[in-house]
């Protein structure tokens, strides 16, 4: 079994990657970790020291690689990974089950509010910013992530009931 999270910042990818990965029994990898550990860096460090662009060549190149050789996983990417370089045609690969995890823009505000300084694109926004820049931003992004097999709606659930609905779903 071959699952992808996708969905905008803070939407609780990598932790409900870990719930499923003890439900479903099988290993769960984070996109962004993958990333660190082959450059040796910090997420934020690459933005910083080697540019958004080099990070996007980094993270097509790991991402194609890791789903052409890992078997039986569920992986998280970033929020960015389906909206660069056509990583969202591999979402729709035969023998992978891609999830979009759909927060509502006011959502994402709160869930981010207080968890900007490890993310380099919202880092330097104020809170009123956020707002704003997150309703262009999902709006941009919304039709990569539609490239998803299936959509779950995160509002207003707990992380064990959204769980239980991917789980209902696969
Ligand atoms: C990004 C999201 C981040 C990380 C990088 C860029 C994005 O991952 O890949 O900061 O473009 O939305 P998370 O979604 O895990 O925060």
């Amino acid at each position: 079994m071959k699952i992808i999270l996708l969905g905008y910042m803070g939407v609780g990818k990598t932790s409900l990657s870990k719930k499923l990965s003890k439900k479903l029994e099988i290993p769960c990898f984070d996109l962004d970790e993958i990333i660190e550990k082959s450059e040796s860096l910090s997420v934020s460090a690459i933005f910083k020291d080697k540019g958004e662009v080099y990070f996007r060549k980094i993270e097509h190149q790991l991402f194609k690689n890791f789903i052409e050789k890992e078997e039986n996983y569920i992986l998280s990417l970033g929020g960015g990974t389906p909206c660069y370089a056509n990583n969202h045609l591999l979402l729709q690969n035969e023998d992978v089950t891609s999830i979009y995890l759909k927060a509502s823009i006011g959502n994402l505000v709160e869930k981010l509010k207080n968890k900007r300084e490890k993310r380099p694109l919202i880092k330097n926004l104020t809170e009123d910013e956020l707002q704003e820049y997150i309703a262009k931003h999902l709006f941009d992004r919304n039709y990569y992530y539609q490239n998803s097999k299936l959509t779950v709606v995160v509002d207003g659930k707990s992380k064990k009931e959204i769980v239980k609905e991917i789980l209902q779903l696969i």
